[in-house]
C-alpha cells in the first residue's frame, strides 16, 4: 500500500483540492496532532464511507498546550503515521509547521461558548481556545465537506459543532465512536506514556463509568452515583479525579433525567491525564 502523498503549506493542500473539486469529488478532512493509532484509522474508514477522497491533518498545535502541559513530550513519529495512513487509504497528509499555520504577528483567537464551560475547561481553560482556533483554520485551509472528530474527545466534538454552526462554516461534522482496545480502554496517544500496571489502572476508568452510567440510566441519585465513581476510581488506583460529570449530550448542559446524557471523566495517572466518555440513556 502506498503512502499519501504529503504537503506542508496551505498553498500545495489547496492546490490538491482544488484538483479533487474539478474532478467533482467529496472531500473528506480528518484533523489529528498524529501519534496515530487505531482509533484515528477508524476516523479515516468512516471518512472513506462518506467521501471520495480524505485528507488527515497532522499538526501538533501548541495554541492548545498550557504552559504547563506536555507539548514538548508529546509524541512525533510522522514517518510511522505515514504508514499508518497508508494502511488506511488516507490520500493526502497535510504537514504544517508552526510557522506555517501561525504566520508572524498572528493574532487572532476563536473562543467558543456554549458546551466549552466547564468540565475540561476547568482544568485546562485556554485549552478550546487553541482547538477552536487551528479547527477553524484547518477547516478554512481545506474547505472539506465533511470533518471526522471522535467521541472519545466528546466536550471537543461538541466545542467543534457549535463552532461550525456560528460560524456558518458549509462543513458537516461527523463524530465517531470511541475505538476501545479488548479490555474497554479508550485509545489515546497518551496511553503510550503509561507502563504495564499503569495500563491495569487506566483499564479501570471505562468499567467506572460503565457502572455509573448504568446506575444513572437505572434513575440512581446523580450525586451519590458521582461521588461514588470518583471513590471507586481513587480506589483503583488513580493518583487525582479532576472531574466525574453527567451532561445533556447535545448541549453539555446539566444533565436531566428525561434526557440523553453522558458521563464524562478526567483522571491523572501519574503525570498522564486520561479522559474518557460514556452515554448515559434517558431514565
Ligand atoms: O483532537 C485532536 O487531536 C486535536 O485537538 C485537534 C482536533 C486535531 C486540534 O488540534
Amino acid at each position: 500500500m502506498s503512502r499519501p502523498d504529503v504537503v506542508d503549506s496551505v498553498v500545495a493542500l489547496r492546490a490538491r483540492i482544488r484538483d479533487w473539486r474539478r474532478d467533482g469529488l467529496r472531500i473528506a478532512m480528518v484533523p489529528t496532532m498524529g501519534a496515530l493509532h487505531d482509533g484515528h484509522l477508524s476516523l479515516v474508514k468512516i471518512a472513506l464511507e462518506r467521501a471520495d477522497r480524505c485528507v488527515v491533518s497532522i499538526f501538533v498545535n501548541p495554541t492548545q498546550f498550557a504552559p504547563s502541559e506536555d507539548l514538548d513530550k508529546y509524541p512525533r513519529q510522522l514517518e510511522r503515521d505515514l504508514d499508518m495512513l497508508a494502511e488506511a487509504q488516507a490520500d493526502l497528509a497535510f504537514t504544517p509547521d508552526v510557522s506555517e499555520m501561525y504566520a508572524a504577528g498572528f493574532a487572532t483567537k476563536i473562543s467558543v461558548g456554549g458546551p466549552s464551560a466547564g468540565l475540561e475547561t476547568a482544568f485546562r481553560p485556554t485549552f478550546f481556545d487553541g482547538v477552536a482556533t487551528v479547527v477553524a483554520k484547518l477547516l478554512l485551509q481545506a474547505a472539506p465537506d465533511l470533518a471526522i472528530f471522535g467521541e472519545k474527545d466528546y466536550q471537543q466534538l461538541c466545542v467543534v459543532r457549535q463552532l461550525c454552526r456560528d460560524l456558518d462554516m458549509p462543513v458537516e461534522i461527523i463524530g465517531a465512536p470511541t475505538i476501545r482496545d479488548a479490555h474497554g480502554l479508550a485509545m489515546s496517544s497518551r496511553n503510550a506514556y503509561l507502563d504495564e500496571a499503569e495500563l491495569e489502572i487506566a483499564r479501570q476508568l471505562n468499567l467506572i463509568l460503565r457502572e455509573a452510567a448504568a446506575a444513572l440510566a437505572a434513575g440512581a441519585n446523580q450525586q451519590q452515583t458521582i461521588a461514588e465513581a470518583i471513590r471507586a476510581l481513587t480506589a483503583a488506583g488513580f493518583h487525582k479525579v479532576d472531574y466525574v460529570e453527567a451532561r445533556e449530550s447535545l448541549t453539555l448542559a446539566p444533565w436531566r433525567q428525561d434526557r440523553v446524557g453522558r458521563i464524562l471523566a478526567a483522571a491523572w495517572l501519574g503525570k498522564t491525564r486520561l479522559i474518557d466518555n460514556l452515554e448515559v440513556p434517558a431514565v
